[in-house]
């Protein structure tokens, strides 16, 4: 069968097998390896990927069932040569040490700051309860999504200091 879908801001159509994961579409077919593949059994989330802006364990997707939406992986996550402030954070506090669970922990976490720019820890640690890492201890993990989010609140005030600037209001 052939499936279209958009992943990482571009189209894309191939010919595959109906029972094809989306996990092995993305690391097989398109060679975008940042996806892991830890378990295959819903448990670990190394493989999540966002979906239409929502984090999905990637190895419970079918690819035809991703045909039509929009995939983003990790590999979109720098833009421009700048890392995204979430991946900025894994490197400022230390948020790894093998790195197999991070690209899916990073995935999970551009998700919740997207929908919640100011999580507190107790949410960050419900958001990424679905994935497992067997080396930090989640605690640099979570610091490194709270350093996330100041960042961006800190770009976020800094833009508008400058807007205001512009217009002549200060
Ligand atoms: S590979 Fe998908 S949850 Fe482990
Ligand atoms: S850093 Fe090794 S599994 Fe998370």
């Amino acid at each position: 069968m052939q499936v279209t879908m958009t992943v990482n801001g571009s189209e894309v159509t191939r010919e595959i097998e109906p029972r094809l994961l989306l996990v092995h579409f993305l690391r097989d077919v398109l060679e975008l390896t940042g996806t892991h593949w830890g378990c295959d059994t819903s448990n670990c989330g190394a493989c999540v990927v966002l979906m239409d802006g929502e984090p999905v364990k990637s190895c419970t997707v079918l690819a035809a069932m991703a045909g039509g939406h929009a995939v983003r992986t990790v590999e979109d996550m720098e833009r421009d040569g700048e890392l995204d402030p979430v991946q900025q954070g894994f490197m400022e506090e230390h948020g790894l040490q093998c790195g197999f669970c991070t690209p899916g922990m990073i995935m999970t976490a551009r998700a919740l700051l997207d929908a919640n720019p100011n999580p507190s820890d107790d949410e960050i640690r419900e958001a990424i309860s679905g994935q497992i890492c067997r080396c930090t201890g989640y605690t640099n993990i979570v610091k490194a999504i709270r350093w996330a989010a100041g960042q961006q609140k800190a770009a976020v005030a800094e833009d508008l200091e400058r807007e205001l600037e512009i217009h002549g209001d200060r």
